[in-house]
């Protein structure tokens, strides 16, 4: 079992194979306190970790110290204005407008499995697979209740974190901030890892100090965002791929959060994660209850790659829930770079045609198919075929597409309204604006107003009435700007402040209404690029488009961040044109291949018009899609070298489960003068078995791999890149 509760000490123990997290309750008073999280440990009374027989901040027997124990005591979930003087998790805007709450300890309950979150994508597992702890709290005063829910599962190294909020009082209460997840621990020098970006740069990996204040990630556009990424961890100095330690906090979320540490004035960091409080303001009537989206924790004291596979394996076996998961995914043509929005049927079956030669398994038709669009300033939320571009409409064009062997997808912007479109003409109050104030633009577009029901209903209708009209079996969901102008003209004004969230949970009922209605529809998730790359759509989608920069050098670096916390399984990685429309780069079309290999792999290239040297080469790399994507779906990844860190080459790899093969892609980016040759250690094999490197007469002990490793010769030119294939002998 891995929670255990410690009746003599009221403490709870949950353990997984490697880690413990102990929570203790203090006191007559029963604050709720945290006592230890880190590498498994055997004893399950740590109380003494809460120290609260150091004077002079005994809390009941020291009144007189009362805020002093407040601003030092490690909170389990910390509340607001009463002398802690750190980030609290929860704030509330009382009747009387106080703000102060303080949850304590009223009983608890362990059972087998996990508990669906009610509206919001989460983590899942059997009762074999995970068990739960929930522990109820209140703040008698206010007459408000807390459930903190904890999830452990034991194999992956996870502890997943939820709360939910139910106000017990006749009168409403606001809740202005209810975070997720807090964690106190004593500093020990760390380092806060975090992911930034902006459009086609997202999730560069940053690391940075952590000082005395807050230093926090953090979006408040309404979507995880490309500049900001709900996710950071707390490492060591010294930590490396495989040494040091690191706490990693992931979100399961898709809208505006907080990711904060905060280092205090006795050497002690919090942590908190959540939905950011800017803008949020629930209202809870009598009996209403809030739930706050999950937090994913994982600790490693064996460096920076147990993290990142104790993430792939919880995302993989835990999270994602689509069909796909366990598939191979069609191999995909995408006609955005190719033509943009100039495009007809014929056009598109001329793609359709020519992929079919080299093995493409579906063309998937992207943004300009509908209404009047032409250019990007019309038609968003008019979802009708445009019949001058496709005569004969959907049914004509995807049976044609059918008949050339490929399978269909199509584009939706569904969120969106073109002020230029018939659905504005007609609903222009469907917009998200604020009355008197002339809404701002964003790309030509506004943004719907999802808190209103009717509008959600619609545009349901509107995306699955296309997809009943023909055999279209992929969709590309995509959202090309962020949140502003906040103010729905559905709410009432006391419920204003729910607009952001309540935006967020329409667009998880939408997908979750979409995946219901059809259940074998691949569904990829998109916003301009890579802003909405997080847990949350995973849930719903297995797959979402990394960035919108598909040059090989670049997304060396984004799918590398990408990477350190989601499995390549849900990486949307392709093959594009030259000069690169992002940077203008020129690259190998055999490097863009590879470096696309790792991800869900797919082309964004008109296929009639490219050179007759990289067309050829299509055959071979559809081929090296089938022959190895089991392994890079399923397998272990390893980042064996950083070209963001190095400045001169990427290398990663990915070994099978059982560790009968590895795919290792090596990337040398600008080549040295009189340079000879590379080492390349290959870790995660199996030391005592024998592996041949494919194409050679190479035979090499796992451990020799390992170790001694392999030598590399040094690539002739610039952006060259090189498959290795592993493959263990019996
Ligand atoms: C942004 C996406 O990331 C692109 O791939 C493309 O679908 C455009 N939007 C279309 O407007």
């Amino acid at each position: 079992m891995g929670i255990v509760f410690n009746e003599d000490s009221l403490s709870f123990k949950l353990d997984t194979d490697n880690t413990s997290y102990v929570i203790g309750i203090a006191d007559e008073e029963k604050f709720i306190g945290h006592c230890y999280y880190g590498a498994r440990v055997s004893d399950d009374d740590l109380t003494y970790m809460l120290r609260t027989a150091e004077a002079p901040f005994v809390p009941s027997k020291n009144a007189r110290e009362r805020g002093s124990f407040f601003d030092l005591f490690p909170v389990e979930y910390p509340g607001n204005g009463l002398g802690d003087y750190r980030e609290g998790a929860v704030e509330v805007r009382c009747p009387n407008q106080s703000r102060a709450v303080n949850f304590t300890y009223k009983g608890h309950n362990i059972y087998a499995g996990k508990k669906a979150l009610p509206g919001l994508p989460a983590t899942f597992g059997s009762e074999n697979e995970c068990q739960s702890l929930e522990l109820y709290a209140e703040d008698s005063v206010l007459g408000l209740e807390a459930t903190l829910v904890y999830s452990v599962f034991e194999k992956e190294d996870v502890i997943t974190r939820s709360v939910s909020v139910t106000n017990r009082n006749s009168e409403p209460i606001h809740l202005t901030k209810v975070m997720s997840a807090s964690v106190d621990m004593d500093d020990e020098d760390y380092q806060m890892i975090s992911l930034h970006g902006s459009w086609a740069r997202e999730r560069q990996i940053e690391y940075r100090p952590v000082a005395y204040g807050r230093q926090n990630a953090a979006s408040f556009k309404g979507e995880s965002s490309h500049q900001e990424h709900p996710f950071i961890a707390l490492a060591s100095k010294d930590i490396a791929q495989d040494y040091g330690k690191v706490y990693a906090f992931h979100f399961v979320y898709s809208g505006n959060f907080l990711a904060q540490v905060e280092k205090g004035q006795f050497d002690t960091v919090r942590v908190i994660m959540g939905i950011h409080p800017y803008g949020f303001d629930w209202k809870l009537d009598k009996d209403e209850c809030f739930t706050v989206p999950e937090v994913v924790m994982t600790f490693s004291d064996t460096g920076l790659g147990t993290m990142t596979r104790n993430l792939h394996d919880l995302y993989r076996n835990h999270l994602i829930r689509s069909p796909y998961k366990d598939r191979k995914r069609p191999i995909l043509i995408n006609n955005w770079e190719a033509t943009y929005f100039d495009f007809n049927t014929e056009k598109l079956l001329d793609i359709a045609r020519e992929a079919k030669k080299c093995g493409i398994e579906m063309l998937v038709m992207d943004d300009g198919w509908f209404g009047h669009r032409n250019d990007d300033s019309t038609s968003l939320g008019d979802w009708k075929v445009n019949e001058e571009k496709l005569p004969g409409g959907l049914p004509y064009l995807v049976s044609e597409v059918n008949k050339i062997g490929l399978k269909f997808g199509i584009w939706f912007e569904p969120e969106m309204i073109s002020p230029e479109s018939d659905l504005y003409r007609e609903h222009s109050d469907w917009a998200i604006s604020i009355p008197g104030r002339e809404a701002t633009r964003s790309r030509n577009q506004l943004v719907l107003d999802l808190s209103n029901p009717e509008v959600v209903d619609y545009v349901y209708e509107a995306v699955a009435s296309v997809l009943r009209s023909a055999n279209i079996e992929y969709v590309k969901w995509d959202m090309n700007r962020q949140l502003t102008d906040l103010h729905s003209n559905y709410l009432p004004d006391d419920r204003q402040g729910e607009l952001y969230h309540r935006y967020v949970l329409a667009v998880y009922e939408l997908q979750e209404r979409l995946t219901k209605e059809f259940p074998e529809l691949l569904l990829e998730n998109c916003s301009g690029g890579g802003a909405r790359f997080d847990p949350g759509m995973l849930y719903y989608s297995p797959q979402i488009w990394c960035s919108d920069d598909t040059d090989a050098i670049e997304r060396l670096k984004i799918q590398e961040g990408t990477a350190l916390i989601y499995p390549l399984s849900a990486m949307g990685a392709h093959v594009s044109d030259c000069p690169n429309h992002t940077v203008g780069r020129v690259t190998p079309f055999e490097t863009r291949g590879n470096v696309a290999l790792c991800g869900t792999f797919g082309y964004e290239l008109d296929i009639t018009k490219i050179p007759e040297s990289d067309r050829a080469q299509i055959p071979a790399q559809v081929a090296a899609y089938h022959k190895y994507n089991d392994l890079v779906r399923n397998g272990d990844y390893y980042r064996i070298a950083s070209y963001s860190e190095n400045k001169i080459y990427d290398c990663y790899g990915v070994v099978a489960k059982d560790k009968s093969e590895a795919l290792i892609i090596y990337v040398s980016v600008l080549n040295r003068p009189n340079f000879h040759s590379r080492r390349i250690c290959v870790p995660g094999l199996d030391a005592k078995k024998r592996y041949r490197v494919e194409g050679t007469d190479q035979v090499f002990y796992g451990d020799t791999l390992m170790n001694a490793g392999l030598i590399i010769l040094n690539l002739w030119g610039d952006f060259q890149s090189k498959l290795i294939h592993l493959v263990g002998e019996d």
